[in-house]
């Protein structure tokens, strides 16, 4: 497809095609992260971050976890107070949820990746800011780029209007495959807005099982 054809669907609101396998697009990840080959690599370059502001507040820096070669990767908006403490991603109450939801797609939080747009907890869990977004958001597509994933689900507004660059409401996005730099990207409701309203558990299992069909019955784990 090339690129005027995909600006005119994306105009007329179409962002992914079902069944078609757009080219892998390389991730605008940055120069300064492009040399990180693994996420050691790139944690490593990532260091005891003090690059925003945020780096001041936090406990520990949470940089994601699980399978470095999934097949999906979970992206959740930032840390909390627990995930703060303890350094890794949805370790918190949502976590324990969201930890429920791999169960039932038959997977265990070993097989897929789970991360954050921003990788510091912002105080009092406000609102990450515009400029924590931007400074931590090449991390997040280079952590995406190294994994490559079959899927990426974006599990609340701020991930998935981050790596969609849009803002339209999660309410409206969810439910649907988009494209995110050639990887079909499924939105879904947060699970902290899940333990608030427990009625759209149905909407992101609905969500869930469109990815596990995109998923075939793999396992989270390439062979390759
Ligand atoms: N909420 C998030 O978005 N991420 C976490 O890691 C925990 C809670």
């Amino acid at each position: 497809m090339d690129d005027l054809y995909r600006l005119y669907l994306k105009t007329i609101g179409i962002q992914y095609l079902p069944g078609y396998q757009s080219e892998q697009v390389p991730l605008p990840s940055g120069d300064k992260v492009e040399h990180s080959k693994t996420l050691e690599d790139l944690r490593e370059f990532i260091g005891d971050c003090h690059r925003c502001q945020l780096g001041d507040t936090r406990t520990k820096l949470v940089f994601g976890t699980g399978n470095p070669r999934a097949d999906i990767v979970f992206v959740g908006e930032a840390p909390g107070r627990d995930e703060d403490i303890e350094g890794e991603p949805f370790v918190g109450k949502a976590g324990q949820l969201l930890t429920k939801i791999f169960r039932a797609m038959g997977l265990a939080r070993e097989d897929v990746y789970i991360c954050n747009v921003i990788k510091c907890r912002p105080p009092q869990n406000r609102n990450p800011l515009p400029v924590e977004v931007t400074t931590c958001k090449p991390f997040l597509l280079r952590q995406i780029e190294i994994i490559s994933p079959v899927v990426i689900c974006a599990l609340g507004s701020f991930a998935a209007q981050t790596l969609l660059e849009t803002d339209i409401r999660i309410s409206m996005l969810r439910g649907h495959f988009h494209d995110c730099y050639g990887i079909p990207l499924m939105p879904t409701y947060h699970p902290s807005f899940l333990l608030r309203d427990p009625n759209r558990k149905a909407d992101v299992w609905e969500d869930i099982q469109k990815i596990m069909k995109r998923l075939g019955s793999g396992t989270g784990d390439r062979e390759n």
